[in-house]
């Protein structure tokens, strides 16, 4: 028999009021909205106006109310609601991605404390399952890696820009207007939104707990027209990817950046703001999942199915966590590379392993050639305005050899 859920909702905004419709016209849910809590009560809403309070303590406090669900935009005040939440016993769903990827830690302590149950199935591109298939299908060593487009404004933008009717700007203003954007949209463009999706696809994927920030992360900021034209050339698209990747030696190295995507890659045609994710597995190859990442109902979408897991006491096991061996993170790749640039940067030679290609332009130029991974993490040349980097269509350097090869043959051409 499954559990009544009686609901105490965090916000009203596209998603809020998308799942409050989509639990309207889905009685077989057993699911019931009590109270709505919101911060600006002036505002017109499109539900019995006693459905609202600006107390969270009505619902934080209500002991009726046996789940919470969290769908606010600043991700302190969310923290400190669900682990309320949490403390007063009722399971939480969340979609804030900002909040659980930068308090991984702490909220898995929070319910190993209390026993309730936080789902935040949401929280990573949103309508795809693709958290759930990480912590229960792909619950073995197989995994080899998860590389995706995890953010829909980014993919909106640069898709509109590829088509050539819109410019950033406009692009972004459009993401904004259909409710994909961050209220806060430096952090899709800089890929933070990304990279916080990252560190929630870690800890489902290996069980390893980070701190966003400290994974190498770029966005799409500084991508040019020049840039789009080049990958055209090639055949390739632009696409913001963020990876996660088992390596032979059993670390994992994980990173966002843009990226030059060919035709024979499965995100190629992930457009708009379409998120898409590759799984490769050891036994199962590769596997892929596309779907909306933004916009109200599908991330409602992802809350129902929580809400749904829920009513059979469905929780996060987070096994490869408790794993005796956690793979530990790994940022020394060599990654092949594009770095283009305008006349008021000289791009020194010396950052790169070795050069495969330069050209200059009038306007722009650029190289292409390997770089150290630490060295990205560590400078900021390339993160100047003026300056794009963009990974190559096959960007890991596997073959030693062949490093040390063309690293040799750069030392005699006097290059470093
Ligand atoms: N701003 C986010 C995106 C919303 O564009 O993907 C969904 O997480």
């Amino acid at each position: 028999m499954s559990k009544q859920l009686t609901i105490g909702l965090f916000g009203f905004g596209v998603v809020g009021e998308g799942l409050y419709k989509v639990l309207q016209q889905t009685p077989s849910l057993n699911a019931s909205v009590k109270k709505v809590v919101i911060r600006h009560p002036e505002k017109k809403r499109s539900a019995p106006p006693d459905l609202f309070t600006t107390d969270a303590s009505a619902v934080l406090n209500d002991p009726l109310i046996n789940v919470v669900v969290e769908l606010i935009d600043d991700a302190d005040a969310a923290f400190a609601i669900i682990s309320t939440a949490l403390l007063n016993g009722k399971a939480v769903v969340s979609a804030n991605k900002k909040c659980i990827a930068e308090h991984l830690d702490e909220l898995l302590s929070l319910q190993e404390r209390t026993g309730s149950a936080l789902l935040y199935e949401a929280a990573a591109c949103a309508s795809i399952p693709v958290i759930r298939n990480l912590e229960e299908y792909y619950d073995n060593d197989l995994l080899r890696g998860v590389a995706g487009i995890v953010n829909g404004s980014t993919n909106f933008i640069l898709s509109r820009m590829i088509e050539g009717d819109l410019s950033f700007k406009d692009a972004l203003l459009l993401a904004q207007q259909l409710g994909f954007a961050e209220s806060d949209p430096s952090l899709d463009v800089d890929g933070i939104d990304a990279v916080n999706k990252l560190a929630i696809l870690l800890l489902h994927s290996y069980g390893v707990i980070t701190r966003p920030g400290d994974l190498l992360h770029s966005g799409i900021r500084h991508i040019t027209r020049a840039d789009i034209g080049y990958a055209e050339e090639k055949g390739c698209r632009i696409k913001l990817v963020a990876r996660a990747v088992k390596l032979k030696n059993d670390r994992v190295n994980a990173f966002v950046l843009p990226q030059f995507i060919n035709q024979s890659s499965l995100l190629h045609n992930v457009n708009n703001e379409y998120n898409g994710v590759t799984i490769r597995s050891g036994l199962a190859d590769e596997q892929f999942f596309y779907g909306k990442g933004a916009g109200g109902f599908p991330t409602a979408s992802a809350v129902l199915s929580d809400l749904s897991a829920l009513r059979y006491n469905y929780r996060y096991e987070y096994r490869k966590k408790y794993r005796e061996q956690i793979p530990a993170l790994a940022a020394d790749a060599f990654l092949k590379v594009y770095v283009s640039f305008d006349q008021q940067h000289d791009i020194p030679e010396t950052v790169f392993e070795w050069i495969e290609e330069s050209h200059s332009g009038p306007g722009r130029s650029y190289i292409i050639g390997a770089i150290a991974q630490e060295n990205l993490l560590k400078s900021d040349w390339w993160r100047q305005p003026g300056v794009s980097l963009i990974l190559t269509a096959e960007p890991f350097v596997e073959d030693l050899e062949l490093r040390s090869v063309k690293r040799r043959s750069l030392q005699l051409a006097g290059v470093v």
